[in-house]
């Protein structure tokens, strides 16, 4: 049986490994895989919770969990921090992080390039490695690529396969079907890599090979994720500039934005919202330039770009000051309930959340806060758990960030003069209409007149 590891247990790696793992032809499971995770305080803690057999914390998909949990009484899930695991690797998923540092301005390629180092020090002639993080457009090429020669040749090994093929899954409720329904794409520059890939993505995910786009290059692919989360970030921060100038001269901009979404061309045009969050939207456009300086040797600026995620960085901030100017005093000293704290509806994923700056926010105007979310239960940033459901009906002010599924049938019991914020088009016309015809309430709906 081949051997398959995957490096980096995150929302990604733990989904290909146990795609790799449920593989199957007929009866017969396909692959050998094992996960390896950091020898760090957070990969030992990933660690723990899938050796545990317990369901791993990221996942709230009961698809996935079906799926994985058939795998666990197989005893086809195996996590280790051991990297001698690649020394016998047939093929390798490189599924750990390229973060980018805020501060600096930079892509911190040297940290992955060492993820890079450690698997090329160890593995085997002939071994396959594709590559599903997300990177500055030329790393494998300009830099992955050089390393693993370099380290393969001080071995006197000659030959292995290498591609970039990114990874679009969604954290949250359709966990399972952005992984396993995607089209896949293959960035690789020779022939016998492509065709490996290619083997094996179908194999995993029972795709024909009209679902896989190739490329000659690595570099494409790479380039190929980083314009679809720029194009995303970018279209999010257009309507924020016209949020602006709709809150200030008192229209209601989602009205407008209703309109023109009748023009078939423009149907996708998007809404207003407290602001971008997760992981990717946040640092995947900063990495356009990241590209240019510090791979590419070029002075492209990506103005459009690099002011699409400045407006995207600023957007909450600025619509708490909206609110600060307009509620005035209203707003100091209170009792707040934050309603939803992950960065996007139906996950538990809380990573860079609108929420943090929205806490923040209140706390620095002396508030008491305790937030509602029984989606993501334990909320890392104030290291505290949500409310219960019962005792929601004592705050003075009320603010909707998340529009999980689950508070469709929630009627919160808001206490009688307090003041409710929709900052995210959470609450549907009835449960709106309700509150503005309220004498009890005062109400801000973000994207509204809010007279
Ligand atoms: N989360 C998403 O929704 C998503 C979607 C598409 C693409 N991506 C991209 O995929 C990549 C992974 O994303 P993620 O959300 O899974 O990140 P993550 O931070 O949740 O997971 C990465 C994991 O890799 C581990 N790791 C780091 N160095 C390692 C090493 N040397 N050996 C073993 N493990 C190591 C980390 O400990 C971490 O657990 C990123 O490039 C991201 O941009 C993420």
């Amino acid at each position: 049986m081949k051997k398959i590891v995957i490096q980096g247990l995150g929302y990604v790696g733990l989904a290909m490994m146990t795609f790799c793992a449920g593989a199957k032809k007929g009866n017969k499971y396909l692959y050998d895989v094992i996960g390896i995770e950091k020898n760090s305080y957070k990969g030992r803690k990933i660690l723990k919770k899938i050796n545990s057999k317990n369901n791993p914390r990221i996942v709230d998909d009961i698809n996935f969990l079906k799926f994985y949990s058939k795998l666990i009484k197989d005893k086809r899930i195996k996590a280790t921090t051991d990297i001698n695991e690649y020394s016998d690797a047939d093929a390798i998923f490189v599924c750990s992080n390229c973060d980018y540092n805020f501060v600096k301005n930079q892509a911190k390629l040297k940290d992955f390039v060492k993820n890079i180092e450690i698997i090329s020090k160890k593995i085997k002639d002939n071994c396959l490695i594709i590559i599903q993080t997300t990177l500055p457009p030329g790393t494998t090429d300009k830099i992955i690529e050089p390393i693993i020669k370099k380290n393969l040749e001080k071995r006197g090994i000659q030959n292995y396969y290498l591609c970039h093929s990114f990874e679009r899954i969604t954290p949250g409720k359709d966990y399972y079907f952005s992984m396993k329904e995607v089209q896949r794409v293959i960035g690789s520059k020779n022939k016998k890599s492509l065709k490996h890939a290619k083997r094996i993505l179908k194999n995993v995910f029972k795709i024909r090979s009209n679902k896989i786009v190739e490329f000659d290059t690595p570099t494409e692919s790479e380039t190929c994720k980083i314009i679809e989360n720029s194009y995303r970030a970018t279209n999010i921060a257009f309507i924020e500039e016209w949020r602006k100038f709709c809150s200030k001269n008192q229209m209601d901009l989602e009205k407008i934005l209703k309109c023109i979404r009748q023009r078939k061309t423009h149907n996708n045009i998007m809404r207003s919202g407290i602001g971008v969050g997760g992981y990717c939207l946040t640092k995947d456009p900063l990495f356009a330039k990241a590209s240019s300086s510090q791979l590419m040797g070029e002075k492209f600026n990506f103005p459009l770009t690099i002011k699409a995620t400045e407006v995207n960085q600023n957007m909450t901030f600025d619509i708490m000051s909206e609110i600060r100017s307009k509620f005035k005093m209203k707003i100091i000293d209170k009792k707040v309930l934050l309603i939803g704290v992950s960065y996007r509806e139906d996950t538990n994923d809380t990573r860079y959340s609108p929420a943090e700056t929205v806490f923040d926010f209140f706390k620095k105007l002396r508030c008491k806060l305790n937030f509602y979310d029984p989606v993501v239960g334990y909320w890392d940033y104030i290291n505290n758990y949500s409310v219960n459901k019962k005792n929601l009906n004592n705050y003075d002010i009320y603010v909707h960030l998340v529009k999980h599924q689950l508070f469709n049938n929630i009627n919160i019991p808001y206490k009688k003069n307090s003041i409710i914020f929709d900052l995210n088009h959470t609450l549907n016309i009835k449960k709106r209409e309700k509150i503005l015809k309220s004498k009890y309430y005062e109400s801000y709906f973000i994207g509204s007149k809010n007279k």
